[in-house]
């Protein structure tokens, strides 16, 4: 199914700082880890968002505000029009089964002592109203199915199931409550590259038959680029490039997203040729004390005097897409 324009999420300027304190009796809060700082965009129903960055550029704390499991500093985030930081009570709960989550790591992230039924069961728990208790096996065993495991492996634990089977437990249990929205958080970063396709095709298979809207993270433009409709490029805190799969790829407008592509490794050597690499020299400076102006300048080769001065927002629109960069300028980008 072709992802509707209906926008089933909406971010506006979205914050979250995490103070930074001192001393141990009396706490002084000396700073603040601007974590995500100032995101908006929509996701549709039945869309890929794709949000790429370095680590710690705030992906995680972004998908932790989408799921209410962090309370913004400020911003909002809607769901099929409901601000999440309002809603209340059965509003609340409901919304909350709405949009779930499939971790990174399938080897921390499912507890070692309850069995996969218990585990892929356990949300019931709270929403019993999608599975009363008489049918919650025969649920469990249908998800099991699914996901593409074995239902009669209902009672095995964890620890007899591979990497790639794991990730497909996480999966099978957050879709246990029918959600419209499921935030994978770098899903297949920790798995075998030859685990990590059939995963993906997987979720693309559940996409289509649930009409599922994924915000797919990873810190690798490489890993979205099949299953994105739309990639929004973060960099400390915030998206510094929004645009259409193939605007991103094709016709990159910011520095840092340039950066990113140039350091795809290419398969076919052919496609280097005439191509300049990009070395993105150093680490992000911290999230506890950006850059003024542009976040980015520290980095880039493009800065000029008013890059420090001036914020660039995300409203320059180059290559068809929008970009925060006050020198963006779309590149044509082979890449294999
Ligand atoms: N609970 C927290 N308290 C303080 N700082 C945090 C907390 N969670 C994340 N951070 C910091 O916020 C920044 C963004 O982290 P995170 O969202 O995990 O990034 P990513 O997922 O992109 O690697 C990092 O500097 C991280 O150390
Ligand atoms: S605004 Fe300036 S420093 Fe920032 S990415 Fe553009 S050119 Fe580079
Ligand atoms: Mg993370």
């Amino acid at each position: 199914m072709a992802p509707s324009s209906e926008a089933i999420l909406e971010v506006r300027d979205l914050v979250k700082h995490f103070p930074l304190s001192q001393g141990i009796v009396f706490k002084r809060q000396i700073g603040a880890i601007k974590a995500v700082d100032g995101v908006s965009f929509d996701l549709h129903r039945g869309e890929t968002l794709g949000v790429v960055g370095e680590s710690g550029c705030g992906k995680s704390t972004l998908a932790k505000l989408l799921m209410a499991l962090e309370r913004p500093t400020s911003g909002q985030a809607k769901i099929n029009g409901v601000d999440l930081a309002k809603a209340r009570g059965s509003e609340l709960k409901r919304m909350r089964r709405n949009i779930q989550m499939v971790m990174q790591d399938p080897y921390t992230s499912l507890n070692p002592r309850m069995t996969v039924g218990d585990i892929i069961g356990e949300p019931y728990e709270i929403h019993s109203e999608v599975a009363p208790k008489g049918d919650r096996r025969r649920k469990v065993q249908e998800l099991l199915e699914v996901v593409g495991l074995n239902p009669e492996h209902i009672n095995r634990y964890p620890h007899q199931f591979s990497g790639g089977q794991r990730q497909r437990i996480g999966i099978a249990r957050g879709l246990a409550l029918q959600p419209e929205i499921i935030i994978c958080d770098e899903p297949v970063s920790a798995l075998d590259v030859s685990i990590q396709a059939q995963v993906m095709n997987l979720l693309e298979k559940l996409q289509n038959e649930f009409n599922l809207a994924y915000i797919f993270i990873a810190h690798d433009l490489s890993v979205v680029r099949h299953i994105s409709d739309r990639v929004a490029v973060m960099y400390l805190g915030k998206i510094v490039e929004l645009g259409k799969d193939a605007d991103i790829y094709e016709r990159p407008a910011h520095p840092y997203t340039q950066a990113l592509l140039s350091a795809v490794p290419v398969p076919d050597p052919e496609g280097r040729e005439g191509r300049e690499r990009i070395i993105l020299q150093g680490d992000p400076p911290s999230p506890a004390d950006p850059p003024s102006g542009c976040r980015f300048r520290t980095r880039c080769w493009k800065a000029q005097d008013i890059c420090a001065e001036q914020e660039p927002l995300l409203e320059i629109r180059a290559g068809g897409h929008l970009s925060a960069c006050h020198f963006a300028e779309a590149h044509d980008v082979i890449n294999a």
